[in-house]
């Protein structure tokens, strides 16, 4: 029997930088979960396949400048995309585990310290958005990051662009926003002690969840 029959599924974001390992365990998750019968939906963002998507894709491969202002929002609209199915999405009882949200979207345009693109700037056109109910951050050392193979070719993934964006990542737990509650689990492990790691701190939400002690709030 799935055990979100009746009940609203939890939204499960996990959050981290470039080569931490996002994608590998949202998917160890998502089977866990899965396994333990609960109903499972997965997103991520960018969403590149809608239009805006591939904007923004095109931009990530540098085959397209743009605004640091306008690449930003497109991020924002492309979450905004789907802010409706994911309310509605819940509200059918499926967990959705999200790989990156509205935090990435924040910490790498402010990362780009461009004078008129602050943290808070950042964050308005987020707001509104269906808000999750945990925020995991993968934390690895850029040092680290680069041992894992290397970063890739795209616009970010350079190591003090990531080093910046960690700093900032960090800086959201001084902040009194409800970005302060997202748990860190320290990505540097082995995928077996990180998937524990980040079990625990979901389990907690999940309980809560089901006793029906949180509504879907918005950002
Ligand atoms: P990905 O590698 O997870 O597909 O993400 C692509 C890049 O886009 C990554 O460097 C993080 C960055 N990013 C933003 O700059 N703003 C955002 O809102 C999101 C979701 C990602």
């Amino acid at each position: 029997e799935p055990k979100t029959i009746g009940q609203r599924g939890a939204f499960i974001v996990i959050e981290g930088l470039d080569r931490a390992g996002k994608t590998t365990q949202a998917r160890r998750l998502c089977d866990k979960l899965y396994s333990e019968g609960h109903n499972i939906k997965t997103l991520r963002f960018p969403d590149r396949t809608s239009p805006i998507g591939k904007m923004i894709d095109s931009y990530l491969q540098s085959q397209t400048e743009m605004d640091d202002h306008v690449i930003h929002l497109l991020f924002s609209a492309n979450r905004w995309e789907k802010a409706k199915w994911i309310e509605e999405t819940l509200q059918r009882g499926y967990t959705i585990i999200c790989d990156r949200y509205y935090y990435s979207g924040m910490v790498y345009s402010a990362a780009k310290h461009n004078p008129s693109l602050s943290l808070d700037w950042a964050r308005a056109p987020d707001i509104g958005l269906p808000r999750p109910d945990v925020v995991v951050f993968l934390d690895l050392e850029p040092e680290e990051a680069e041992k894992r193979g290397g970063y890739g070719d795209e616009k970010y993934e350079k190591k003090e662009m990531q080093q910046r964006v960690r700093e900032l990542f960090l800086g959201l737990l001084k902040t009194d926003g409800h970005e302060a509650d997202m748990k860190v689990v320290n990505a540097g492990e082995s995928v077996d002690a990180v998937g524990g790691r980040i079990v625990e701190k979901v389990e907690e939400t999940l309980k809560k969840v089901a006793e029906g002690k949180s509504g879907v709030g918005k950002v």
